[in-house]
């Protein structure tokens, strides 16, 4: 019998118990050995539970308690998460968690100690919500050179979008919807400012390219200026926006990392990704790419990948699992002004053939998009790779045009 303890009864925290107090048998023949849930810590009372005795208020209780081996944190957020999970890893209790800020921020620190204690710290639920992805990464991708990482990966804003495009629905209405469903943060702002995603790309990152890529290393831009008249023209081009998070490496071996609104052809692997779900794509240099594609969210999604990580975990007791990066630093990722996007501009302008020779001066050959019931001053076109630096310098040599929106066009 293998004790475990879980910090945290939020919708994860309950997915876990669940998984585990309803599916015993299939639990205990996986890992070999059966789960007992010894204790479970929050500060709220669930009297109503038929395991309402496992709770407690004070970490001690577990920390101290010798034959609870395996910590599930699904608390989320940085503190307490990370005191209660470097003093578990220092006691000797392995750790799971799905805790996507911690592993974003202390990654690199918790993985050493984890080592440096024979133990592991294992985190498959926090990119992905149900999908396999960072173990094949780690395992089954072993044998590449990883080239690039680019995903749909965050639930909440992938289900808004999808709402947005395919039902017409206000931006404000979607992101309710995507509330009472379980999917968005506690604090949503972290869904719809791409904070939740720059987490994910940096624990991908990190173990794709082997140092640690820390958040405010990457640049983030969220969905909070997409407007239904973007999605309209990204529609109008053939493409659909989503929010991206990608990490690649370029040919003189520069890591660039960035998540931003990105208009995704019709072809991409990634572009009939929608609602809640979230799509992976890794490049390998021998493999090519390899799409994984599942619910990026929502309780028992996520319950299952952490509750497969304690499986993993209790099959593996004296072994170390291979997964692991060191420490990043500064400089490491590049600035992402030097990176070149086509992108699809959107001004306010007179839309007569003086602007057309303007915009054909300044940017040479361009798309133009129309759609129906567009404003007389509007016009939109797709504008070919520039730097961000270079884009700037365009946008200030035009006259009588204000930018409205410029979306990054993805091409793989
Ligand atoms: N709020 C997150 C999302 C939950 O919507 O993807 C899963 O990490």
């Amino acid at each position: 019998m293998i004790s475990i303890a879980i910090l945290g009864h939020g919708v994860v925290g309950s997915g876990v118990a669940e998984i585990v107090l309803h599916n015993q048998e299939g639990v205990a023949a996986k890992a070999g050995d059966a789960v007992q849930i010894k204790r479970i810590l929050d500060l709220r009372t669930f009297p109503e539970l038929p395991y309402a005795h496992l709770f407690t208020t004070d970490f001690q209780d577990i920390l101290q308690d010798e034959e609870i081996r395996i910590v599930v944190e699904t608390m989320g957020g940085l503190h307490p998460a990370y005191d209660f999970v470097k003093a578990s890893l220092l006691a000797g209790k392995s750790v799971v968690t799905s805790n996507k800020e911690l592993v974003a921020a202390k990654g690199d620190e918790l993985l050493a100690i984890a080592r440096e204690n024979n133990l592991n710290f294992l985190f498959e639920a926090s990119v992905g919500g149900g999908i396999p992805i960072l173990r094949p990464l780690d395992q089954c991708l072993a044998a590449n050179r990883v080239l690039e990482i680019a995903g749909i990966l965050n639930g909440t804003t992938n289900f808004m979008l999808t709402k947005m495009i395919q039902d017409n629905m206000s931006f404000a209405d979607a992101l309710s919807l995507a509330q009472q469903l379980g999917y968005a943060e506690r604090d949503p702002s972290a869904d719809i400012e791409g904070h939740d995603a720059c987490r994910k790309i940096c624990i991908l990152a990190s173990l794709a390219f082997g140092k640690h890529v820390l958040p405010e290393q990457v640049h983030t831009e969220g969905i909070t200026a997409v407007s239904l008249t973007d999605v309209q023209y990204a529609a109008a081009c053939g493409g659909a926006i989503k929010l991206i998070g990608r990490a690649v490496k370029d040919e003189t071996g520069r890591l660039f990392c960035q998540v931003a609104p990105m208009v995704v052809p019709a072809d991409s692997l990634l572009a009939g990704v929608n609602d809640v779900f979230n799509g992976i794509m890794v490049r390998g240099d021998s493999v090519g790419d390899v799409v994984f594609v599942g619910r990026g969210a929502g309780k028992l999604p996520t319950a299952s990948a952490v509750v497969a990580d304690v499986i993993d975990e209790i099959r593996h007791m004296a072994v170390r699992k291979p997964l692991f990066w060191g420490p990043g630093e500064e400089g490491y990722v590049a600035d992402y002004r030097q990176a070149a996007y086509a992108r699809l501009l959107r001004f306010t302008c007179e839309k007569d053939a003086q602007a057309l020779v303007q915009v054909g001066q300044v940017f040479g050959d361009v798309r133009v998009l129309s759609i129906p019931g567009a404003p007389e001053a509007e016009l939109a076109f797709i504008a070919p790779a520039l730097t961000e630096e270079a884009l700037e310098a365009k946008l200030a040599s035009l006259t009588g045009m204000t930018l409205v929106s410029g979306l990054r066009m993805y091409s793989a």
